[in-house]
């Protein structure tokens, strides 16, 4: 007896499928399952994957577009700044308030995992209080996971050194930095060194925010790799942004992603974010800035792509879509192969959930059946087109449905309907 099954089913690997669904768990992999069930979906060959995963976010920020004014510059320092102003104005309710919203949208997207970067430097940490209160809300349906970021440096701005101490105490379970605004270089290298250091002492993984500029002399990267094998936080340790990168040396970055590798250092590039606000102070040629995720994948370093930002002071756009955030990753990328447009698709699924350390992610028998079915027929046609999310399944529970998209047509001599998932290509 199944509580659901979701009857011919496509899995990333091209296999067809039932999927049978009981007790929130995954029971039955074959195709023409039988057995009763409470509820059949019939998937008539489209894609079902496991949810998306955003490994990079700030839902402190989320939804305060045009709060208290528009970036207008569209600058990474103009939005730090503007982030600056409104910090003092926010208030607890009102940034769980818009963080559910988000997490709403989330949910309709199938986006059932984040892991969101929270501002620490406000003496109050009512940025951390609000997130907390967020995670206890979500957690039926969103494992959101929460760093301790201490956005105006943790050497730099007064206090930052107690307040994130503070903020782990009070739950929040992830090392966060920003080594490149630090005041100097040394500083920078420090603070990587200290913050390794209390990662190790709490036994937690690390997530900086890491040379996210073009000086091509910006290598915390370095430095954070050989923390890691000196504090022994292989596979603990995550490097965002990383936008430096594109603009090093190629000498030097194949030098460095040797010692990724030895450190295991995890990767998140920000496709959305790092292609709008790098290569400000260029006039043409302009650099794109996204750090070198296809040299990273081959060098077998797990690299994800966050969304970073929606409506908020460093980002006006942007909808919780993890694959408009891959569909972008892989045209910077230039990662246009079939094979690359998968890659792209497992990094908003399969990396970001290893990164994440989500257990038992995946589908396959005894896993949880946490599950997302797409209006679309494969993984690459999911990039390609955006499609609708059906339905999305928490627990073997669903919880979003969405209908299809089907344009009614008016034209003489030719179909009466457009439904896009029939536009994929045959092999
Ligand atoms: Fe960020």
């Amino acid at each position: 007896m199944f509580d659901l099954i979701l009857r011919n089913a496509t899995l990333k690997d091209g296999s067809n499928t039932d999927i049978g669904i009981a007790d929130g768990k995954i029971t039955a992999l074959e195709q023409n399952v039988g057995g009763d069930s409470h509820e059949v979906v019939e998937c008539a060959g489209q894609l079902v994957t496991p949810p998306f995963v955003d490994a990079h976010f700030h839902m402190d920020a989320t939804l305060s577009l045009g709060m208290p004014r528009m970036n207008v510059s569209g600058t990474l320092l103009e939005g730090i700044a503007l982030w600056g102003e409104l910090k003092p104005q926010l208030t607890v309710e009102g940034m769980v308030e818009r963080a559910l919203r988000y997490c709403d949208l989330a949910v309709s997207r199938g986006l059932l995992a984040i892991r969101s970067h929270v501002d620490v430097s406000d003496p109050t940490l009512r940025t951390a209080e609000a997130m907390l209160e967020v995670q206890r809300l979500v957690k039926p349906y969103i494992d959101l996971q929460l760093v301790a970021f201490p956005q105006d440096g943790y050497l730099r701005s007064p206090g930052a050194v107690d307040l994130l101490n503070r903020s782990l105490d009070m739950g929040l379970n992830i090392v966060g930095g920003i080594p490149h605004f630090e005041r100097t270089m040394a500083d920078g290298a420090a603070s990587v060194e200290q913050l390794c250091r209390i990662a190790a002492d709490r036994g937690l993984p690390v997530d900086l925010h890491c040379d996210e500029s073009d000086d091509p002399m910006s290598r915390h990267i370095e430095t954070l790799a050989q923390q890691t094998v000196r504090f022994g936080l292989q596979g603990r340790v995550t490097g965002s942004h990383l936008t430096s990168m594109h603009s090093m040396d190629n000498y030097y970055a194949t030098k460095l992603i040797a010692l990724m590798v030895e450190a295991d250092i995890r990767v998140i590039a920000n496709p959305l974010i790092n292609i709008t606000l790098q290569g400000r102070h260029d006039s043409y040629p302009k650099r794109r800035g996204q750090t070198r995720v296809p040299e990273l994948m081959a060098a077998g370093l797990t690299v994800a792509f966050g969304h970073d930002c929606v409506m908020d002071p460093w980002y006006s756009l942007g909808s919780g879509d993890m694959l408009e955030v891959a569909s972008m990753g892989l045209h910077v990328a230039q990662m246009t192969s079939r094979a690359a447009i998968g890659q792209a698709f497992d990094a908003v699924t399969a990396n970001p959930a290893k990164i994440l350390g989500l257990p038992d992610y995946g589908i396959a028998l005894g896993n949880p059946a946490d599950l997302v079915l797409l209006q679309a027929t494969s993984a690459i046609e999911a990039v390609r087109l955006r499609p609708t999310r059906l339905a999305v399944i928490k627990g073997g529970r669903i919880i979003a449905r969405t209908a299809p998209q089907i344009t009614q047509l008016s034209l003489t001599g030719r179909p009466d309907h457009v439904n896009p998932a029939d536009y994929a290509p045959k092999t």
